[in-house]
């Protein structure tokens, strides 16, 4: 049988370069997909480390014919997706009051109708075929709710929505849906969203001002404390990717899963609030 094939979104950097690289060593035929294919170095680089070989085609997830192309392409090239990663992703920092209407919906765009759109289109093939995986990188933030990340969060717990609903669904032709939820990654993801939020942190004047950079200062603190590599997100994925019957969630460190606790064991929802207060409060 030819090899299992897998999809990956979002791999010019961080979780998704390392996961195109474990899924490949795993003994995938992975496509490893990119905004900017230009981009493709450092894959490259990494996969030759690991003496793997990997697949790059060019996929915007924000663009509904970007991602026919890709998926069509696959289809054409290989007949077959079994695994799909959702893994791209773009954080924004700015409270409600900051946030621009351009802002709001490109992180929506990204993080929640890009994983909707990209599911869509690869559902049919895997209900086809009787079997499949969709892995979906999500966040603590999908979980909890985290100041000056209100758009951010908005879009994490609208895919949780969205694959809690079609789990038991897609389950019935063979389909797995899994959540993985990390808490802080030291990727570019952090420059990423300085970079896209220049204007939202500009327009941080008081009370905001102060309170955010106590809120980034403590956040720095729990990145160089708690943060996991992109490499350590990748090595669960693969993992989960062949498990044989795979959790739907994956919280993936200690300290992620001592956060989300409080959620789950306060029913008050006060313990989630208290916890991103105190690192308001310096
Ligand atoms: N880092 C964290 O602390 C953290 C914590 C929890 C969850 N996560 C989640 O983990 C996932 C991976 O993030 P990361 O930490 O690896 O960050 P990263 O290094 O910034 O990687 C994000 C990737 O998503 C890509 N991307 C952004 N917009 C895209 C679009 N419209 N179409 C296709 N690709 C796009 C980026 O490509 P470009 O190079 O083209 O921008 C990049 O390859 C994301 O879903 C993120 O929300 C991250």
């Amino acid at each position: 049988m030819a090899d299992k094939v897998a999809l990956v979104t979002g791999c010019s950097t961080g979780v998704g370069l390392y996961t195109a690289v474990r899924l490949a060593e795993a003994g995938y035929t992975v496509v490893a997909t990119m905004r900017d294919p230009a981009k493709q170095q450092g894959l490259f680089d990494e996969a030759a480390k690991a003496g793997v070989s990997i697949e790059v085609a060019p996929l915007d997830v924000c663009s509904q014919a970007s991602i026919d192309a890709a998926v069509e392409g696959v289809m054409a090239r290989h007949g077959r997706i079994d695994l799909l990663v959702n893994n791209a992703g773009a954080g924004f920092l700015g409270s409600v009051e900051q946030t621009g209407d351009d802002d709001l919906r490109r992180t929506m765009e990204t993080n929640f109708f890009g994983v909707w759109n990209m599911t869509k289109a690869v559902l049919p093939h895997m209900r086809t075929a009787g079997s499949g995986r969709i892995i979906s990188v999500t966040s603590v933030g999908g979980l909890l709710g985290q100041p000056f990340n209100e758009a951010y969060c908005a879009a994490k717990f609208a895919v949780e929505g969205m694959m809690e609903g079609l789990a038991p669904l897609a389950r019935q032709f063979g389909v797995d849906i899994c959540l993985v939820e990390p808490g802080p990654i030291n990727t570019e993801f952090v420059a990423s969203v300085r970079a896209t939020s220049q204007a939202s942190i500009a327009a941080m004047s008081e009370p905001y001002g102060t309170l955010a950079q106590r809120y980034i200062g403590a956040s720095g603190d729990v990145f160089a404390t708690y943060g996991q590599t992109g490499d350590d997100i990748a090595k669960i994925i693969a993992a989960l990717a062949s498990t044989e019957k795979p959790d739907f969630r994956t919280i993936t460190s200690d300290f992620a899963m001592a956060t989300v606790a409080s959620k789950v064991v306060d029913r008050t929802g006060n313990s989630v609030v208290e916890i991103f207060a105190k690192r308001l409060q310096g």
